[in-house]
């Protein structure tokens, strides 16, 4: 029986296959016809005239490799993870961290319904606290007016929920009164509905408050909408050559700690965390600035900034960790349905909506900041890195086949890693071949 007849994420050796191997293993995973296998390799897929009407002033497209990160078991089911990203090392460690949590049972992940906030911002009222009270007085009013904008959304069970009053009285322009609108957007990332929603609603709170209305535009801080993914890492699991498992287990913790004390660590530590969770967002062409963001304002929600994962060692001496943050995604409306590549990777990742989604994220996240914080307290990120570096640095130089490896081996055992070392490679063992 094949791997795939198996149904499970856990490949070894996919990394060495080639390519067209690693195509041919995902289209059958997921069912790719031959139109989808041919936008993964770039022969089709987002062309100029439809970039043209994406954005303004387009003059062409820009590609980035999609890779697939294995070996994911997220509540118990097996997940192949779409992700396009420019920088080496990030698959290969997500794959890496995600059979780690593999051994420990698999990630279990949980998330909010999908609630959005809206913020209109209310000026030049006499008293912010009675505008409040004035706006908590036409409420069920605003809720349905907001309801009225996005007709699907609220067939589909989604819709405005709630709204909530924020008087500021100290502003750099005096006091304030911040309404927030509370709306469920379903499967979307909703940013479209709840800002026409906010729209909707700016000339009743106007006439309900006598005040002027500015903004109306919903807050990345998408705290009503979290996802979380928790694992376990059984220690022995992360033993090395020179190094027990309870070592690594508190060279991790120890990590945890320092990121969870110093902004200027938790800077990294969180950087480490995106580089997954962008990555899987770029790929299911959704708006991954919104993600760091609402990621970045989490992390320093308590007024300090610090880290978004916690870790820490339970009484059996195994390794457990926990990522909690913002993920304000959607699987339908946007890039993800527009964007040829973006819907072949929703399919490939065979998510059935935003929450899903969001869950899936949350651990790619965990796993990515374990994969970073395992290779500093071990044997640091160097090591592979470079041997990535030196492969890139090959190819540049013109390495093909076999050779790249050589040219590879010669350049780590000199300690040499440039593109004219590896152009001088390419040329000597080029000849020896
Ligand atoms: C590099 O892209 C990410 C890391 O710096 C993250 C970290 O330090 O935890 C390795």
């Amino acid at each position: 029986m094949s791997d795939l007849q198996q149904r499970t994420s856990r490949l070894p050796g996919f990394f060495k296959r080639p390519l067209a191997e690693r195509v041919a293993l995902v289209s059958e995973w997921a069912a790719l016809d031959a139109a989808e296998q041919a936008i993964l390799l770039g022969a089709s897929g987002l062309g100029a005239p439809q970039a043209d009407h994406m954005i303004e002033n387009a003059v062409g497209i820009y590609a980035l490799p999609l890779g697939i990160a294995t070996n994911f078991l997220i509540n118990g089911r097996d997940y192949l993870i779409p992700m396009v990203i420019e920088e080496p090392s990030v698959v290969a460690g997500v794959s890496y961290a995600a059979r780690l949590i593999r051994d420990g049972g698999g990630f279990v992940t949980s998330s909010d319904e999908p609630l959005m906030i809206g913020q209109i911002q209310v000026l030049d009222v006499p008293d912010v606290y009675v505008a409040a009270g004035q706006v908590i007085g036409i409420k069920e009013a605003l809720l349905a007016e907001a309801n009225c904008c996005d007709l699907t959304i609220v067939g589909l069970g989604g819709g405005a929920r709630d709204i909530q009053v924020r008087p500021l009285l100290e502003t750099p322009a005096g006091p304030m009164l911040i309404v927030h609108l509370i709306y469920d957007v379903r499967d979307a990332m909703g940013a479209n509905t709840i800002n026409t929603a906010c729209e909707r609603l700016a000339p009743l709170i106007e006439k309900a408050t006598g005040g002027r209305v500015n903004l109306r535009i919903l807050s990345n801080l998408a705290d009503r909408r979290t996802a979380t993914a928790e694992c376990t890492v059984p220690a022995a699991a992360l033993a090395t050559e020179t190094l027990t498992g309870a070592e690594v287990v508190r060279g991790i913790f120890e990590a945890y700690a320092f990121a969870a004390a110093d902004p200027y660590r938790a800077a990294t530590h969180n950087k480490g965390v995106m580089n997954g969770m962008d990555a899987v967002c770029i790929a299911t062409g959704n708006d991954w600035r919104a993600l760091e963001a609402g990621a970045h304002a989490y992390a320093a929600r308590g007024g300090r900034y610090t880290s978004l994962t916690e870790w820490w060692i339970d009484e059996s001496g195994d390794l457990r960790g926990r990522l909690k943050l913002p993920v304000a995604v959607g699987t339908v409306g946007g890039a993800t349905r527009v964007h040829p590549a973006a819907k072949v990777a929703l399919k490939i990742l065979g998510v059935k909506g935003s929450r899903e989604l969001a869950e899936v994220l949350a651990a790619v996240g965990l796993a990515q900041n374990l994969a970073a914080i395992r290779a500093l307290a071990t044997t640091g990120i160097q090591a592979g890195h470079m041997r990535l570096h030196a492969r890139q640095m090959a190819i540049a130089a013109g390495a093909t086949g076999d050779l790249i490896g050589r040219v590879v081996e010669a350049m780590i055992a000199e300690g040499a890693i440039r593109l004219d070392r590896a152009q001088e490679l390419v040329q000597e063992l080029g000849r020896t071949l």
